[in-house]
């Protein structure tokens, strides 16, 4: 099976973590990415949100978050109260899985596989131990699958504190959705809305 474990340093920091990820052959994503995006922020960060895998941009620049869906995070965040340069933010899976129509063609996103997230986990359950944050906001329904196993659904629990056993350890999580679904949404102003009101259930949590 595809594991990312045997990539994963014991007892390292998190910048050993960034260092030793950068290297992972855990499974095929790394032949076609860019680079491996690690998560960003400090370890004691009260919220560690969770995507799903880097897009173009966050492939490009090495860091997760920094394109569209990012900004309109940032922007959500500010706006429910959660300051987003005191969040650790990474991903369910750290490299960039796409297509491309044609060659040369603009690069479309593809969602990773339930093997990829899985072989990806490690470095997800190492962030959270040595981040250990009291609260992890799950973006989507392909972060939500990673964490909490392939029944989960996002419009059956968004907006709600869940706790749950991740990666051994017990956690609370609030659900959202993706903010990439927002910028796909007929009703960008309404789905941004109900991002901003689930991320005011964390900010709540959060106290
Ligand atoms: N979407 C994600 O899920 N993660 C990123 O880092 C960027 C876009």
């Amino acid at each position: 099976a595809y594991t990312a474990a045997p990539f994963v340093p014991d007892g390292a920091g998190l910048a050993a973590l960034r260092e030793a990820a950068a290297g992972c052959r855990g499974c095929p994503l790394h032949r076609d990415a860019t680079q491996t995006v690690f998560g960003a922020g400090k370890t004691g960060a009260r919220v560690m949100l969770v995507g799903e895998q880097p897009g173009d941009q966050e492939d490009r620049q090495g860091r997760p978050f920094v394109g569209p869906a990012g900004k309109l995070l940032d922007r959500a965040l500010a706006e429910a109260g959660i300051d987003p340069g005191e969040a650790y933010v990474t991903n369910a899976v750290k490299h960039f899985k796409f297509t491309r129509a044609e060659p040369r063609k603009r690069r479309i996103h593809k969602a990773p596989t339930l093997r990829e997230m899985t072989a990806c986990g490690p470095w997800l359950a190492a962030e959270l131990a040595l981040v250990e944050p009291e609260l992890i906001v799950v973006l989507g329904a392909t972060a939500g699958k990673a964490l909490l196993g392939s029944s989960f659904r996002v419009t059956q629990v968004r907006g709600t504190v869940l706790e749950e056993e991740i990666h051994g350890r017990p956690e609370r999580l609030v659900p959202t959705v993706h903010p990439s679904a927002v910028l796909r949404a007929e009703d960008r102003e309404g789905a941004y809305q109900g991002l901003v009101s689930d991320l005011r259930v964390a900010a709540r949590a959060l106290g």
